[in-house]
């Protein structure tokens, strides 16, 4: 009697556990489905990694196209543990933007890893910090952009010229110019930041030029990066990524470091020489328990606002200088219309600078024309909402992930049927270069 009653309580307690858990789980997916219903609509991806497997087999881009057609110009996509939406269009992206709930980064573990734990600095940083601390560098570097031997602008031209001897040194033979254009970027970026140039045989140079870019490449080739980083912390996918992250992390921000304090040794408050001086003075200034430029915090956000300005920079720039260079040799008529302009507003005795920018409209507009045609960051950097929102009519939760499309923007027909709105370089082309393969060039000097 005794043992039956026993089987029955027993029976009973896994009954009533069953129906507890199978209770916990409806009220998670109720929860779920209420903090997502009225989000915008998108295509269903797999339990735990989402859409990623299905955008790693194909091309995010044209996928993002027929999503577009399918779902609209804003729709969901589900990444890992990441609620997504994908703004495809000029005017939302800007009406997005404008709004300080969308002006949150993502709580990626590589970009918090590289700010050691927290939202630093500014490209990967948030609310005050990110407002205080874009601010100051946007002033200080208006500041130091002309008028003075100190100038970037006179670095720049000084880097330019240096790049120009090279190529006329080495007319008539194929070459790579990713390296040499990586060397001057990095260069003329490291001057901005520290008022200093490496030595190109410098190894230190060397190991900074191999590895910023490299791995600022491998991590944009793959969403995996910001969405699954265990997948690379394990070592699968890109073979030893995760290592080489952060010995790159650690060797860049060490020599950030040494030039803080050798500036910290020589510094003089009534020598302004260049951004870590600037950086220095207003930490000191600050008393404000509150501000990023405050105590050990404030020299946190210091070492990663030139962490950023230096990455943020580097491969970027890099990258649009070897899209330039193989857009001209592709249409050397745009070429030769360049060449015409230089030739007749600048001429060959002396280096460009800023005066003639006016004088150079066809030049100009080809740049910009080469920025909208590659679309370097084709979904931009991602943000997300820092609280729940409402946007083009749908409900927005906060941490949502928020792409947006530059690169649907850029080639938008209907946009680019504004009159004057965009100067085709490209008016027969029928194909889109999706990124540049390694290629060689042969500089010839001209007749
Ligand atoms: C071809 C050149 C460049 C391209 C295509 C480019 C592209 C971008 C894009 C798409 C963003 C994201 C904007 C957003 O989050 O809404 C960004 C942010 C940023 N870029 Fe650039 N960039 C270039 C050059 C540079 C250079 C030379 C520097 C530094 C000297 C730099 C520093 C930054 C910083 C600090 C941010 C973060 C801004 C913020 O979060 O408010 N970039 N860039």
């Amino acid at each position: 009697m005794h043992t039956c009653l026993n089987g029955i309580s027993k029976m009973i307690y896994t009954q009533f556990l069953l129906a507890a858990t199978a209770g916990l789980l409806l009220l998670l997916l109720f929860k779920k489905w209420a903090q997502y219903r009225g989000i915008p609509p998108g295509p269903w991806g797999l339990p735990i990694v989402g859409y990623m497997p299905f955008l790693l087999k194909g091309d995010p881009i044209q996928m993002f196209q027929e999503f577009k057609k399918k779902y609209g110009k804003v729709f969901s996509i589900s990444i890992g543990n990441f609620n997504c939406v994908v703004i495809n269009d000029y005017k939302l992206i800007i009406e997005a933007y404008k709004e300080d709930v969308f002006l949150g980064r993502p709580a990626f573990e590589i970009q918090i890893t590289r700010s050691h734990g927290q939202k630093r600095g500014i490209l990967f940083a948030e609310g005050n910090v990110w407002a205080e601390q874009r601010r100051f560098a946007a002033r200080t570097l208006r500041n130091f952009g002309i008028g003075n031997k100190n100038s970037m602008e006179t670095l720049l031209q000084n880097e330019a010229q240096e790049l120009g001897n090279f190529l006329a040194a080495n007319v008539d033979k194929p070459m790579s110019l990713k390296s040499r254009f990586n060397a001057s970027v990095l260069n003329s970026l490291w001057y901005i930041c520290t008022g200093s140039r490496f030595d190109v045989e410098d190894p230190d140079f060397l190991f900074l030029i191999t590895n910023i870019i490299d791995n600022f490449q491998k991590a944009e080739s793959t969403g995996v990066v910001f969405f699954f980083p265990w997948v690379l912390k394990k070592d699968f996918l890109i073979k030893g990524f995760w290592k080489k992250y952060l010995e790159t992390r650690d060797k860049t921000q060490g020599l950030i470091k040494a030039s803080i304090a050798e500036h910290e040794k020589t510094y003089s408050p009534t020598e302004n020489r260049d951004l870590i001086d600037a950086l220095i003075e207003h930490r000191k200034k600050s008393n404000n328990p509150d501000s990023s430029f405050y105590g050990s915090e404030g020299e946190m956000n210091q070492l990663i606002v030139l962490l950023d300005l230096f990455v943020a920079g580097a491969e970027t720039s890099s990258s649009i200088l070897q899209w330039a260079m193989l857009y001209m040799i592709i249409w050397p008529e745009v070429q030769a219309k360049v060449q015409e302009e230089i030739d007749s507003v600048i001429g060959s005795s002396r280096i460009p600078s800023l005066e003639d920018k006016p004088n150079m409209i066809y030049t100009e507009a080809v740049l910009c024309e080469i920025h909208r045609f590659c679309t370097l960051v084709p979904f931009s950097v991602y943000h997300s909402t820092l609280a729940d929102t409402k946007f083009a009519g749908y409900k927005i939760p906060k941490d949502t992930c928020i792409f947006a499309n530059m690169r649907d923007a850029h080639h938008d027909k209907e946009f680019q049927k504004v009159p004057g709105a965009t100067l085709s370089i490209q008016p027969n082309a029928k194909t889109f270069i999706v990124a540049p393969k390694p290629y060689e060039i042969i500089i010839q000097t001209r007749a």
